[in-house]
């Protein structure tokens, strides 16, 4: 039987009395002026994650990012010594984009000694000097040493490849990230190498998919049909507490406990989840990951479900007490559309059994994500409407109450002190 902590007594709501318990609004979901903003106050000012080191696996890889939400799309590589760098994606010459394949817009990888433009042939080395100029003599008192590709600030921590937009970071990452994020150092993010990739271009706000995953108490309701009827019936009965919610700085936490579903009934199993050892949750058989670090799983649930760390301000982390973890980012396209990337990582399978149950719990993801993607599409199209302005949030939808007024305060900020950030 499952067992964890009791929440404390009183609300999490309450932890936080700055964020008050009143109805709220999601004019800064619908708004297209407001999301002009959150480009320049908060995208432009924040730490984002691109991706990880295991996208770059030797010297010479390199990815490109396209950051619409920045109007701009920037080169990821790893140089000549090994160390990750981030520039601009543009030619120093007549501004043509310097690395993609067939279509401009779309993303691109591969391994490369130099990057050459298409257009004239500009070629600059990995660590984003320009090394040739077609026709150099031709040129006006033209110095290679001034027309280095524009560099991005990037810093990595635990393998996670972090970009900054600014001139100058108002934080170096680690300080950003603070101690509820850096507790997870020594999470052996780097053994789960296994990856499967999901995106697709949702047609709602960023923030509106984002507090999808900030609470799971939809999840009997919304996806209860994905469940066998008997332990849907349950759930729904039941209702769902989660028994952690965290707030720090810009970033949050939600942690579950779990289900050992191999104890449940055997009518409460899908007989494919029986027949794979795997499921939404994983796979039944966890790798021996050794001990953890302090950062998760923090109510010490037994069995242990998820934590779910979202970091300010579209990257969600979240690590399935069965050993594995799954990425989210939501990228911006504009006021009411967005990118959601969802990757799964797992230590890479030794047998087919172990394949198979990753395959199942991949599959099983997607099913759920495209049933929240669905329902986000609908509320993003009648929040449009204006026809209600005020919405209420319960106890349990206190990370979501925490984003956006996390959102508005960035906003607010770079409007008090437009000046000196458009400068930044
Ligand atoms: S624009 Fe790149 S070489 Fe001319
Ligand atoms: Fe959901």
């Amino acid at each position: 039987m499952a067992r964890w902590p009791k929440p404390p007594e009183g609300s999490w709501t309450q932890h936080y009395p700055g964020l008050g318990t009143q109805p709220i609004s999601y004019e800064d979901s619908i708004s297209p002026a407001f999301y002009e903003l959150e480009r320049k106050a908060v995208f432009r000012r924040t730490w984002l994650n691109v991706g990880r080191v295991e996208l770059l696996p030797r010297n010479g890889s390199y990815f490109t990012k396209e950051l619409a939400v920045a109007r701009t799309s920037i080169i990821v590589a790893r140089d000549m010594q090994g160390r990750v760098r981030a520039f601009h994606n543009i030619c120093r010459h007549r501004g043509n984009k310097l690395v993609w394949k067939d279509y401009p817009r779309e993303e691109t990888s591969g391994v490369c000694r130099q990057f050459t433009c298409k257009y004239h042939g500009w070629r600059y080395d990995l660590d984003g000097a320009l090394a040739f100029v077609q026709q150099e003599s031709e040129f006006f008192d033209l110095d290679k040493k001034d027309y280095g590709l524009v560099p991005v600030h990037c810093e990595v921590w635990e393998g996670f490849i972090f970009v900054h937009l600014a001139k100058q970071p108002e934080q170096p990452l680690r300080d950003f990230l603070g101690p509820m994020i850096t507790a997870l150092e020594g999470y052996p993010f780097d053994k789960m190498t296994e990856r499967w990739h999901y995106r697709s271009e949702v047609k709602a706000n960023w923030k509106i998919y984002m507090d999808a995953f900030q609470e799971f108490y939809h999840a009997p309701v919304l996806h209860a049909r994905q469940s066998p009827p008997s332990y849907a019936k349950a759930a729904q009965e039941a209702g769902f507490e989660a028994p952690h919610y965290r707030i720090e700085g810009p970033h949050r936490l939600i942690s579950t406990a779990g289900v050992r579903a191999w104890e449940l009934d055997a009518e409460m199993r899908k007989p494919i989840d029986e027949i794979c050892r795997s499921g939404l949750f994983g796979p039944w058989d966890s790798p021996d990951l050794g001990p953890l670090p302090a950062g998760v799983n923090p109510a010490r649930c037994d069995p242990w479900g998820l934590d779910s760390f979202q970091l300010f301000p579209n990257f969600t982390i979240l690590i399935w007490g069965q050993g594995w973890y799954i990425t989210y980012h939501y990228w911006p396209t504009s006021h009411n559309s967005h990118i959601f990337e969802g990757t799964l990582y797992f230590v890479p399978a030794k047998t087919p059994r172990e394949r198979i149950a990753h395959e199942l719990a991949a599959v099983s993801f997607k099913e759920f994500g495209l049933q929240d993607a669905n329902t986000l599409e609908a509320t993003q199209s009648m929040l449009e409407s204006r026809v209600v302005q005020r919405f209420p949030l319960s106890d349990q939808e206190v990370l979501c109450r925490h984003l956006h007024r996390e959102t508005a305060k960035w906003v607010d900020e770079y409007r008090r002190n437009g000046a000196r950030a458009a400068q930044q």
